[in-house]
């Protein structure tokens, strides 16, 4: 009897994302209090009998992958890697249903390959001490060690140096993507002489009771590729004041290079009310309403569980 293994892949949200030096191999450092959402893609996964690897991809946002080979998605090329490593006899059929938007700021790609890595570490039983498996991760791209700790950290490097810190309080969301992808490079390169913006701007002991607590910390800090990347698409300012507008926003910011952008509010009926009456308004954007994932959240939540059939 063969099992069905399942693993989510959680949109990944920066609450802050400061660039605060550069590489010589032209790399960012940056410094980002991560979080991940309620809503994001779901990876399932069966052993093979033999070494091969497949991968299916359904669900809304599977035709936007459609130009894309197969072999060149992240989950694939994480499943590659893993096998090459650590289990050369292994094989498995993947089926990625992919709910997020792509090139949007908020990790899909690296999510998913997180997700894979975590399936197919549990499915092959593979024991990987944890410094390899973060390199490993991270060859799969700068988000990627991020998406695979998979809980609110500090995170900071290119994204190899992760801090845990306190668990966050019940925080309602509204995720919007206005229906473009932007490339990450070209953000980066876009912010050229933008200067950087000091380290240490987050204390990692601090604790919050709620969104509007979170909220207020927030906005000391901010996101340094907002400019460049409204400068690349200006629709990014419409995103932004259209959750600004919505009654209970608490703040309204973009996640990662863009061009997803978030708003906290104070509660969850005033998300729902928000995402709703800005879906009327835009029907061709992406619209997510939903919550920060934190521990309670969690122990509620399929996170990554083995179903026999
Ligand atoms: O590692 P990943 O493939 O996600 O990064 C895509 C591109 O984004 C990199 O090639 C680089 O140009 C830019 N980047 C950066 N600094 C980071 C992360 C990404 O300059 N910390």
């Amino acid at each position: 009897m063969s099992a069905t293994y399942r693993q989510q892949a959680p949109a990944k949200v920066n609450l802050f994302l400061h660039v605060t030096g550069k590489r010589d191999d032209g790399y960012h450092l940056l410094e980002s209090l991560v979080c991940f959402t309620a809503s994001g893609d779901v990876l399932s996964g069966e052993m093979r009998n033999d070494d091969k690897i497949t991968l299916s991809i359904t669900g809304p946002m599977a035709s936007d992958l459609s130009s894309e080979k197969i072999d060149d998605n992240l989950v694939m090329r994480a499943a590659r890697l893993l096998q090459g490593t650590c289990a050369p006899d292994r094989g498995a059929d993947l089926i990625l249903d992919k709910r997020l938007p792509i090139a949007s700021g908020i990790g899909g790609g690296s999510a998913d390959a997180a997700a894979a890595l975590r399936l197919l570490i549990d499915m092959w039983q593979i024991d990987i001490d944890p410094k390899s498996l973060s390199d490993l991760a991270l060859s799969l791209g700068a988000d990627v060690p991020v998406c695979l700790h998979g809980r609110t950290c500090l995170m900071t490097g290119i994204g190899e140096n992760i801090t845990e810190l306190p668990d966050l309080p019940d925080v309602p969301v509204v995720l919007i993507n206005p229906g473009k992808a932007v490339s990450t490079p070209e953000i980066f390169k876009a912010r050229a002489d933008e200067g950087f913006s000091p380290a240490g701007a987050w204390e990692t002991e601090r604790t919050f009771t709620s969104a509007a607590s979170l909220a207020d910390a927030l906005s000391e800090c901010g996101n340094d590729l907002t400019l460049p990347a409204s400068g690349i698409l200006p629709e990014i300012c419409d995103v932004l004041n259209a959750l600004a507008r919505e009654e209970g926003c608490l703040m309204a910011r973009m996640s990662g290079s863009g061009a997803t952008c978030f708003g906290i509010y104070d509660t969850s009926e005033q998300a729902d009310r928000a995402a709703h009456a800005i879906a009327i308004r835009n029907p061709e954007w992406w619209i997510s309403p939903t919550y920060i994932l934190n521990q309670t959240i969690r122990q509620h939540a399929d996170m990554g569980a083995k179903f026999p059939d």
